[in-house]
């Protein structure tokens, strides 16, 4: 029996806190009339001291759990892709799996950059397609206000923070995930880069003097990287479906610069009303903006059950890829949820997992300071 893995959830999180470019007008030599022209960005969001990339996660995860009317602990796997994780390792995934209290999912990171939502949701939806897990939580996380420089005007206009998830389930109804392309060119690894922190160049007070420990782009590069694969992907994914552009109701595109997708556009002949646009509002959250984007364009009521809608994205690596999904919804008659009151007793069940850790520990030293 042929298995489609479905997106049957949806959910977003995006900090309060709006920076607007009269607010970078403040802090770097830039004016609004320049980052709207150039990016078509007007503010972002910033998030508070007390939100992490898996505090962001968690929260668009339990908004997708309840639209799917799926509890946590039915989630078999949980793929966060970030750029800004909590820790090198362990994975902010794991950190999300504990907070929903999802006890009996596999958890871990992907990295791809801007392209990891892509990637994770092809991932996952393999997994269903195969039979190996029935549910999956995929997720685009960043706090890239973490990373950015704030004195480089170069990069800072740009990004923002936020989390979007879906909700993947298996069935043998048609329609979900039908098709992903997935590419890199490592070649231009370095145009886009957080040089220091990995392996090769450590953290040392040497890395922190010379800012390397923030977010590193080239931009004129990427641009013309980035014009040139949306429309590739995009028309790569439908024709690998066996359909034609005019089959797609809706593309949603990483939002990183308005420029770009209408370099896209006119690439694949669509008018631009036909892309799903929220960069102005958010500016580019990297991975988590496709998810977000979709999110708002559910909660609008663009989409529609049957819906061909083209996901598409690219960014550091470089990496780009795009997903075919034809839009289900939740499935009918499923249960009402709360996986936000869930986290409370979740937190109590990681509480009670370390203290039992720590008891366990304290024997373990007295029995050997004993033997
Ligand atoms: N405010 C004012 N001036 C700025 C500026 C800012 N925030 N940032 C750069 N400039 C200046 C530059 O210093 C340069 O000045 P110069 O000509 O005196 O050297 C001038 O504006 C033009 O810079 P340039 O880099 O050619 O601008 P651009 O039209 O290429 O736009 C980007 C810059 C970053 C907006 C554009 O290259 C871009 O969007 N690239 C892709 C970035 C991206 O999407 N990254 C994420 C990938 S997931």
């Amino acid at each position: 029996m042929t298995r489609y893995a479905h997106v049957t959830g949806w959910g977003s999180a995006l900090p309060e806190h709006v920076m607007t470019n009269k607010d970078l007008e403040q802090m770097v030599d830039t004016s609004d009339e320049w980052i709207v022209s150039r990016t078509g960005i007007r503010e972002r969001r910033i998030a508070s001291p007390d939100q992490t990339t898996a505090s962001l996660a968690a929260d668009a995860a339990s908004r997708a759990l309840k639209t799917a009317g799926v509890h946590p602990t039915e989630v078999d796997l949980i793929i966060v892709a970030t750029s800004s994780p909590e820790h090198i390792f362990p994975a902010t995934a794991c950190i999300v799996q504990d907070m929903l209290g999802a006890t009996k999912a596999g958890a871990f990171d992907l990295s791809a950059a801007c392209t990891g939502f892509i990637f994770a949701l092809n991932m996952a939806a393999q997994a269903i397609r195969t039979g190996s897990i029935d549910t999956a939580l995929v997720i685009g996380a960043e706090t890239l206000s973490r990373i950015v420089n704030w004195q480089d005007r170069n990069t800072c206009i740009l990004f923002g923070d936020g989390a979007g998830a879906f909700v993947l389930q298996g069935s043998n109804e048609p329609g979900g995930v039908l098709e992903a392309v997935m590419h890199a060119d490592g070649s231009g690894a370095d145009v886009l880069m957080l040089p220091a922190g990995g392996s090769k160049i450590p953290t040392s007070p040497d890395t922190v003097a010379h800012g390397l420990h923030y977010l590193y782009m080239e931009g004129r590069p990427v641009f013309r990287f980035a014009t040139r694969v949306m429309a590739e992907a995009a028309r790569e994914v439908v024709e690998k479906a066996g359909l034609s552009l005019e089959d797609i109701q809706w593309i949603i595109p990483h939002q990183a610069n308005i420029r770009i997708l209408e370099v896209a556009a006119r690439h694949l002949k669509l008018p631009m009303e036909r892309f799903v646009v929220n960069l102005d509002r958010y500016g580019n959250t990297s991975t988590a903006s496709i998810p977000i984007a979709t999110t708002e364009a559910a909660a609008q009521g663009k989409l529609h059950p049957g819906d061909k809608v083209v996901l598409v994205g690219f960014g550091g690596g470089l990496t780009y890829g795009a997903a075919l999904v034809e839009w289900t919804g939740p499935f009918p008659g499923h249960p009402e949820v709360n996986p936000e009151r869930y986290r409370l007793w979740a937190r109590v069940r990681s509480a009670g997992l370390r203290l039992r850790r720590k008891v366990l520990a304290a024997a373990g030293r007295e029995q050997r300071l004993g033997g």
